[in-house]
């Protein structure tokens, strides 16, 4: 880990990062609109774990977004891959090792909510872990003991806020739920989740914000919405939906996150 690290700080040329983004299938394009410094596939960072999904470039990004440095990861491993929650512990820990102290967790999800279509942003406001697993599980030291009172920032959260106003892009906000996936939910599941008051539903993120807190960094999260979740429109999910899809919403996210990374202090 350490020698990815120094390989990152040379690459970097000085520049400083203190945001970091993850960015979920099919959000890659807010890349397009950095500044890029370097650019580096997983394959060649010894610390990462290389993603195998379609739809998930997986490689490292740096630079300036909006004049303000920032560093990327373009595609993520999922728990669903490998059955490892702690998939992305190193990945964020190298993010940390080089002085990043905000994080932002982009995801593509699927909407509990008529009022929140295909093409919709949410912000993240809580999640329900409802995988039962942890990455933290077999951390030997007190610090496992993460508390998630106030897993996602309030200032970054009412920067994304001010950004989408700013911006005039719609972001709702709602609570995120945890599948393991890598199937679909039931209809039957769907319902459970309303009931049990999530407003979206995904494979990702939640285990990156355990362990972003565990490392002691603030976190904002956002889901672009692809589709109705199972059981809402009578379709079959898929993932090439995701992937079609994704971009529509990515692209109002990637407004709102510009913005979000300029304002912010
Ligand atoms: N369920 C789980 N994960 C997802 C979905 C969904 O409906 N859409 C995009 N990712």
């Amino acid at each position: 880990m350490r020698a990815t690290i120094d390989l990152l700080v040379s690459k970097l040329d000085g520049l400083l990062p203190r945001h970091g983004i993850v960015l979920g299938s099919g959000l890659g394009s807010l890349v397009e609109a950095v500044d890029v410094v370097t650019r580096i596939p997983y394959s060649e960072l010894e610390a990462f774990p290389v993603s195998a999904v379609s739809g998930h470039a997986g490689e490292l990004v740096a630079g300036r977004l909006n004049g303000v440095p920032v560093i990327m990861l373009s595609g993520r491993v999922h728990y669903y891959e490998k059955g490892d929650a702690a998939a992305m512990r190193r990945p964020l820990e190298v993010l940390h090792g080089i002085g990043v102290t905000h994080l932002i967790l982009t995801n593509s999800a699927g909407s509990l909510r008529e009022d929140m279509p295909p093409g919709s942003v949410m912000r993240i406001s809580d999640h329900i872990n409802f995988t039962g697993r942890n990455p933290l599980i077999g951390e030997e030291t007190d610090a496992r003991f993460v508390g998630l009172t106030n897993a996602y920032d309030a200032d970054m959260a009412a920067d994304m806020e001010r950004a989408a106003m700013k911006t005039g892009v719609l972001l709702k906000n709602g609570v995120y739920m945890w599948f393991s996936g890598p199937s679909f939910e039931t209809p039957a599941e769907i319902r459970m989740a309303r009931v049990m008051g999530a407003d979206a539903v995904g494979m990702s993120t939640v285990p990156e914000a355990i362990l972003a807190r565990f490392l002691g960094m603030k976190v904002a999260a956002a889901s672009v919405i692809t589709n109705y979740a199972a059981g809402m429109t009578g379709n079959e999910l898929s993932h090439h939906e995701t992937k079609d899809m994704a971009p529509v919403g990515g692209a109002r996210l990637a407004t709102i996150l510009k913005d979000m990374i300029a304002g912010e202090h």
